[in-house]
């Protein structure tokens, strides 16, 4: 994908110490922020740029995913997110982001249909998990498993093959529910279950995580449909940081299973995927909406390490889209199940209350995240808080998968290097050992 827009302007750096200056190209995208293009300032001027965290730095060109955090907007290849949960499937959704537009019913049939057949895992990989105590976290289980796929899929590592990359993007969607429901049957010490044809992405997820040999399985229709959404809502974030590390394994030439394994080991973190599970720990341990005032002053609290999980984004200084979307799902599940008394819910509700007026959150444009909510609807499916990072890790896949086939279809991409601000020790010779403690008197 080269350029994909001419420099629209200019803006000029002058070094006030040297008197030195440079004039750097402005270039805008289709929306958002106009970028500095900055690949000429270290030649011209001698300086790095320093954003720590990535704050302000656009790290590649993308079509994929758009968010306007001021507004609370994020679009996936344009549609709005509201749309796609509203009247869309994660089928569809995983065909439009990894090939730009909604497919056409041949388009959509074909792609269920190859998913489908590739959602078993070879069989020898049943025996990876032996090796993992039954108490390991689901999330550890991924990262290995999902890794270990490039030590049984040999025909789709080659990375400069278009069929390659498309066979090992449709392997890797097709096989995180696969894995992630044998971590979970493997902790419960319960039988694998087969992936079934005939059931759908979100359907097969719930069979293989809870049928059991000695019976047949009544899907429930109320939560297949609320998994399906969240596994929308949760497809794509533009350069998130999983994203990012997805990317920047990919530019490296790692194969397609070793990127998406770091991805999940990204994703792991609670400031990212791991959000979800941490509120639910944090709500159960607020325990009652009397408690949630000391619990909100805790949070804001400089000198408490304590911070509201669920809360706050580096993009959206507004509601996230996605959680909007969850509270009312969850409220729509728990309905449904007869759940008439969630006291996490209304600890969540609660906390949210408390924080939208309260100066602290509004100063920092503190919302509600994606991960606020999604927790309480995945209790209701009777999920164990130790596998809501892993169902994240399902529903970003597609997103992951799209971001990599992206970065390799670009013919300007290159292995991601960032420098640094260099602060440690400036050069000085070697001491051999017998004159060191001189040498560190001498230096005081
Ligand atoms: C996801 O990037 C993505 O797109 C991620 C994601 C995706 O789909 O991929 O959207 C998924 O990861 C959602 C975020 C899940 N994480 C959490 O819910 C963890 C709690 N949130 C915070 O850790 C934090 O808000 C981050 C990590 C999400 C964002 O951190 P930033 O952008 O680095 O902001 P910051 O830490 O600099 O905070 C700015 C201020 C600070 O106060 P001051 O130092 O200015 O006084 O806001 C405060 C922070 O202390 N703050 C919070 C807070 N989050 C930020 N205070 C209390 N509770 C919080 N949750």
């Amino acid at each position: 994908m080269a350029d994909s827009k001419a420099p629209s302007g200019t803006v000029t750096i002058i070094d006030n110490t040297s008197n030195k200056q440079t004039t750097l190209p402005l270039v805008s995208g289709t929306a958002g922020p106009k970028v500095i293009d900055i690949r000429n300032l270290y030649k011209d001027l001698g300086y790095f740029t320093f954003d720590p965290g990535y704050t302000a730095t656009g790290s590649c060109q993308s079509k994929i995913t758009y968010i306007d955090g001021d507004e609370g907007v994020l679009l996936y290849r344009g549609y709005p997110i509201e749309q796609l949960a509203e009247h869309s499937d994660f089928m569809e959704v995983c065909y439009l982001l990894l090939f730009g537009d909604l497919p056409d019913k041949a388009q959509r049939d074909q792609f269920v249909h190859d998913i489908t057949y590739h959602t078993m895992v070879h069989d020898q990989l049943n025996r990876f998990y032996q090796g993992f105590r039954r108490d390991a976290h689901p999330m550890a289980v991924m990262c290995g498993v999902v890794g270990a796929l490039s030590a049984f899929y040999h025909d789709s590592t080659d990375i400069t093959d278009p069929l390659h990359r498309k066979v090992a993007s449709y392997r890797l969607i097709a096989k995180m529910p696969t894995i992630a429901a044998m971590a979970y049957k493997y902790a419960m010490g319960q039988p694998f279950m087969y992936p079934q044809n005939n059931l759908s992405y979100a359907e097969n997820f719930l069979y293989m995580s809870y049928a059991v040999p000695a019976e047949p399985y009544k899907m429930n229709k109320i939560l297949s449909k609320a998994l399906d959404k969240i596994f929308i809502l949760h497809a794509d974030h533009e350069q998130n940081a999983s994203a990012s590390t997805v990317r920047m394994s990919g530019s490296t030439g790692a194969n397609p299973f070793a990127c998406i394994a770091a991805g999940c080991a990204s994703l792991w973190g609670p400031s990212h995927g791991g959000a979800n599970e941490e509120v639910l720990k944090m709500l159960a341990e607020i325990g009652d909406k009397r408690n949630v005032g000391q619990w909100v002053k805790k949070a804001k609290d400089p000198s408490d390490p304590f911070r509201l999980f669920g809360f706050g984004h580096r993009v959206y200084k507004n509601f996230d889209p996605r959680a909007q979307v969850i509270q009312k799902t969850a409220h729509e599940v728990l309905g449904e199940l007869g759940i008439k008394h969630e006291p996490l819910l209304e600890v969540a509700m609660e906390l949210e209350r408390i924080a939208l007026v309260d100066d602290y959150f509004i100063k920092r444009r503190l919302y509600p995240n994606v991960d606020f909510y999604s927790g309480i609807i995945l209790k209701a499916m009777g999920f164990p808080t130790s596998m809501f990072t892993a169902l994240f890790a399902i529903g970003r896949t597609v997103g992951w998968v799209a971001q990599w086939n992206e970065l390799i279809e670009d013919p300007s991409q290159k292995i991601n290097r960032p420098r640094q601000l260099y602060t440690g020790v400036t050069k000085r010779d070697y001491v051999p050992v017998a004159k060191r403690k001189a040498a560190a008197k001498a230096a005081q």
